[in-house]
């Protein structure tokens, strides 16, 4: 991979070498496969394809100036899993197995870690189905989990340049007592239509409000939603948004730097308080906002208007990075190596 460009990667699937994958029969998990064909075989009457059971993460590999590689709070990511395979009633991966494969997956495909400078990462999708075979609606007695990984960029392609987003109020991502605090691909399809409409609209994301009363701001498109005002960090508080771990790591980091962290109810009419506004997770890492509008009402709230991100949330970017690329120190523990 030398002269590879990688700093111009985009965020999106990328072939590498291995992938590794593990079957749940029999009411055990068997042995770490490896394999290098990039496609599954499944029956047509698998679970996943009918009823939904389907559950992924996302998480990403930093390449240090060591040459070393790390991952962060992969457990956080191994648990969530956990809870969205118990929430759609699959098979739930153990703590050790998820850790083992990823570990795998990374060290098999290291001439896919970006360089160390590059900005780009490995992400990491685990990705576990029903693939036992049902046609009344009944959850699976068999399952696949598959660990691929791909280098990318900025999920965004502004990068860390603010970015514009939408109010859609005539869709909801996730109901109040659904499954939108897990990670399953029912709430991303759902998601799927108002998105591409704010994309064709102009806009690299939308910004969804609570289902029950649309009066609440939930998530950024698949990314939390944050709010800087004064010495506060705040960050919506709600049943139905996934309880991001990039998030749970910056409200951290905000305490450290003297900030307090509110999360709470965050009604849309705030906005207007806000000196500055972000989206984060994994893939968008912290990306600023610059504008946010309401696609029913035409109202607009703006940030950045000088074009750049705010000084907190460039504070918060920039220790968030070098916490995971390894270039300082690791005060709460989050970063573990891959040997
Ligand atoms: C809907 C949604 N919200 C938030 C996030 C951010 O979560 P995390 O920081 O754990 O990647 C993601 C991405 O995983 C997501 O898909």
């Amino acid at each position: 991979m030398q002269n590879f460009e990688w700093s111009k990667l985009p965020f999106g699937y990328f072939k590498t070498d291995y992938n590794v994958r593990c079957f749940y029969r029999n009411g055990q998990w068997g042995e770490i496969e490896i394999s290098s064909s990039e496609t599954i075989n499944i029956h047509m009457a698998a679970t996943c394809l009918h009823y939904g059971q389907e559950a992924f993460e996302g998480m990403k590999a930093y390449r240090g100036k060591d040459g070393r590689v790390r991952l962060f709070r992969s457990e956080e990511n191994a648990k969530r899993m956990q809870k969205s395979a118990e929430g759609i009633m699959m098979a739930k991966p153990p703590l050790d197995l998820f850790h083992k494969m990823v570990v795998k997956a990374v060290k098999l495909n290291d001439k896919y870690v970006p360089p160390h400078g590059t900005g780009a990462s490995l992400y990491i999708r685990p990705l576990l189905i029903g693939t036992g075979v049902q046609v009344g609606v009944n959850p699976a007695k068999e399952y696949m989990l598959v660990i691929f990984v791909a280098p990318v960029g900025p999920y965004f392609k502004e990068g860390f340049n603010p970015v514009s987003i939408q109010i859609a109020r005539d869709y909801d991502r996730a109901a109040p007592q659904g499954t939108g605090s897990i990670k399953v691909g029912g709430n991303y399809a759902g998601s799927l239509q108002p998105s591409e409409r704010a994309k064709a609209e102009g806009f690299a994301s939308v910004l969804f409000l609570d289902a029950k009363e649309n009066k609440y701001i939930d998530e950024a498109g698949p990314a939390n939603f944050f709010g800087i005002k004064g010495n506060k960090y705040i960050t919506p508080e709600s049943t139905s948004i996934l309880p991001s771990i990039t998030n749970k790591s910056i409200m951290q980091l905000a305490k450290d730097e003297g900030l307090e962290v509110e999360q709470r109810k965050v009604p849309v009419e705030e906005l207007e308080e806000f000196e500055e506004v972000g989206a984060c997770g994994t893939a968008a890492i912290i990306t600023p906002i610059k504008k946010i509008v309401d696609r029913k009402t035409g109202k607009a709230y703006e940030f950045c208007k000088d074009g750049k991100a705010g000084p907190i949330s460039t504070k918060l970017y920039k220790k968030l990075q070098a916490i995971q690329f390894g270039d300082e120190p690791d005060p709460h523990g989050w970063v573990s190596f891959v040997e």
